[in-house]
């Protein structure tokens, strides 16, 4: 990596430097305006883990997730089961260092939370300070409700994950999305329930399109859909799946660029050029300081 920074430049103002701009920049998201996007204008979601990607996304992106998806996309884990706390706040404070206006979530991960309302508040409280985000994600319906609660009332906003959980892929049986219409009934419970527990806004995971509507029809607060139609408020993608640099493609996912082939193109060519000689060039190297 060179030494140069070439991170794009920090470019939030003030409150008072936004409303006297001709041109409308977004100021910094936060969970009550995030939450009145209820119905309104799609809310835009993705995953960041590092700053860099965080910075590009922030300029588009309402809300970014520091999802525990981490574990499978960069550290090359089977599954998010092995992610732990200290890879989530790792994590979370490069994505805060690289984002100004978005809202910033990160993932409670696998074994952090369930245990009871208390150990979920003393990890939570642990992410929130050391990276600075604004709220977590947990993944749970009416099971979660107390810890949901809990969380909340004491100053930590909460966006709960239902449908599909990955963290609960050994009793599922794998990811698994769901269709089947017996069990319609319990996921729309979980919506409600975790709304009337206080989270702000529900991730919603592979549903089918009619449970999807139903579930966004059922509560007050925004459903954010992956893998579950149109019929959200907003939609969440993981960065690396949109930009098409994760092998593994589910039926969910639309590429909207293809990083992988540029990646295998570039690193084919620096390798010739070095095997040939031909980089570095003239104008790569240093020559003898003249005073
Ligand atoms: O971990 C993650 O990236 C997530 C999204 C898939 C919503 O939870």
């Amino acid at each position: 990596m060179s030494t140069t920074s070439t991170l794009p430049k920090k470019t939030a103002k003030t409150d008072s430097e936004q409303s006297s701009n001709a041109i409308v920049t977004r100021k910094k998201m936060t969970v009550p305006n995030f939450r009145a996007r209820k119905g309104g204008e799609p809310l835009v979601c993705l995953t960041a883990y590092t700053a860099h990607v965080a910075r590009l996304i922030d300029a588009e992106a309402d809300m970014i997730l520091v999802g525990d998806s981490l574990g499978m996309v960069i550290h090359g884990m089977p599954n998010t089961l092995g992610v732990t706390i200290e890879h989530m706040i790792m994590h979370g404070q490069a994505v805060m260092r690289g984002s100004e206006k978005s809202l910033v979530v990160v993932d409670m991960p696998f074994g952090s939370y369930e245990e009871s309302p208390e150990v979920a508040f003393r990890n939570a409280s642990r992410i929130v300070k050391e990276t600075g985000c604004t709220a977590i994600k947990l993944e749970g319906g009416s099971e979660m409700a107390k810890t949901i609660h809990h969380l909340s009332a004491r100053g930590i906003p909460v966006m709960a994950h239902i449908g599909l959980m990955p963290q609960q892929m050994n009793t599922a049986g794998g990811f698994r999305a769901i269709r089947d219409e017996d069990v319609w009934e319990d996921v729309i419970a979980d919506a409600k329930a975790v709304e009337t527990a206080g989270a702000f806004s529900i991730v919603v995971e592979g549903v089918a399109e009619k449970l999807a509507q139903k579930i966004t029809e059922s509560v007050d607060i925004p459903t954010i859909g992956i893998g579950a139609s149109v019929h959200c408020d907003g939609q969440i993608l993981v960065f690396e799946d949109m930009i098409g640099l994760f092998p593994r493609v589910p039926t969910f996912v639309k590429r909207y660029g293809n990083m992988q082939e540029m990646m295998v193109e570039a690193i084919s060519r620096y390798s010739s050029e070095v095997r040939d000689r031909s980089f570095p060039a003239e104008q790569h190297t240093y020559k003898v300081k003249k005073d």
